[in-house]
């Protein structure tokens, strides 16, 4: 199977995905995919979603090739679509990212080899949903019930939005924090609020006494028209420690990384900074994502 939306995946299949993860975390299960090959294609800059695949693919004794836009053929003025066709004959699943939205089920549609999305633009990225899903499990014990606050640039982060539709899916009560202008679109929160009765309430200043769980993403500036207006915003949301003296004791920040300057970073130490724990759980969580689209 493909994954590209994680409205790809029935909630049944969500908590197999992390039931296996967790067993693979706890070392008492591992993947047999010995003698199949993943390709990673990347058309934006990555450090834990290429990284991590490649490891859960060799944990799961798989070999990788790396495609690299820079040195391959795109140069030469070769089509996406010829380059995905081309790649489809020397792997068995291939993980893709790409900057625009809906490039990569535009590729999983032209090929049969499943693929997985790795993030299209501002829109989707089903397997960092389901390590943010597997952290707070793991964190809270549970899902549901739970105050989560999503916090930053919530209009262009693809992480937000597909995170937004588990969390929903799970009935976790979500508030949407973002500077004006920057708020998730409506017309997908309706879409959201529809199918699960999504609970939500949106502030544009920093708050979280309430939460949980605090998640916080970057201000996408790759994605805004005017970079000026990306550095503007991003002075006013940033969380320094002595923001959290009215947090709950036990809250749990998360953020998908990279952080650009949105925590500070003497919260790195602190007991609820979750987020480099939250990045490693990225290998048992793909080794159980590849198992799960290789057998369907
Ligand atoms: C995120 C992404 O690429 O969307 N990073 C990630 O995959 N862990 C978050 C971001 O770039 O802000």
């Amino acid at each position: 199977m493909d994954l590209i939306s994680i409205r790809d995946l029935e909630k049944k299949e969500i908590k197999e995905i992390l039931d296996s993860a967790e067993e693979i975390e706890a070392g008492k299960k591992k993947p047999d995919l010995h003698g199949k090959i993943l390709a990673t294609l990347f058309f934006e800059p990555s450090t834990r979603t290429k990284l991590s695949f490649q490891s859960a693919a060799m944990r799961c004794g798989m070999q990788t090739l790396d495609f690299s836009p820079e040195t391959s053929s795109l140069k030469k003025g070769e089509s996406f679509h010829d380059t995905i066709k081309t790649v489809e004959g020397y792997a068995d699943v291939l993980a893709i990212r790409h900057p625009k939205e809906g490039a990569v089920r535009l590729a999983a549609d032209v090929i049969s080899k499943p693929v997985v999305n790795g993030g299209d633009g501002g829109n989707q990225h089903p397997t960092q949903t389901l390590i943010d899903l597997f952290s707070i499990r793991k964190i809270k014990g549970k899902m549901e019930q739970l105050n989560v606050t999503l916090m930053g640039d919530l209009k262009h982060a693809r992480t937000m939005r597909s995170l937004v539709y588990g969390l929903a899916m799970f009935g976790s009560n979500v508030t949407l924090v973002s500077p004006k202008g920057l708020e998730m679109d409506s017309t997908y929160l309706e879409e959201v609020s529809k199918k699960f009765g999504l609970n939500v309430k949106m502030k544009d200043k920093p708050e979280y006494a309430d939460a949980d769980v605090l998640y916080v993403c970057r201000i996408q500036a790759e994605r805004f028209a005017d970079p000026y207006e990306a550095k503007s915003v991003q002075a006013k949301f940033m969380i320094k420690k002595e923001d959290l003296k009215d947090a709950k004791k036990d809250l749990a920040i998360l953020h998908p990384l990279p952080k650009i300057n949105e925590i500070e970073n003497s919260i790195d130490e602190m007991p609820q900074a979750q987020y480099f724990k939250q990045a490693h759980y990225g290998v048992p969580l793909r080794m159980a994502v590849l198992e799960h689209v290789m057998k369907r």
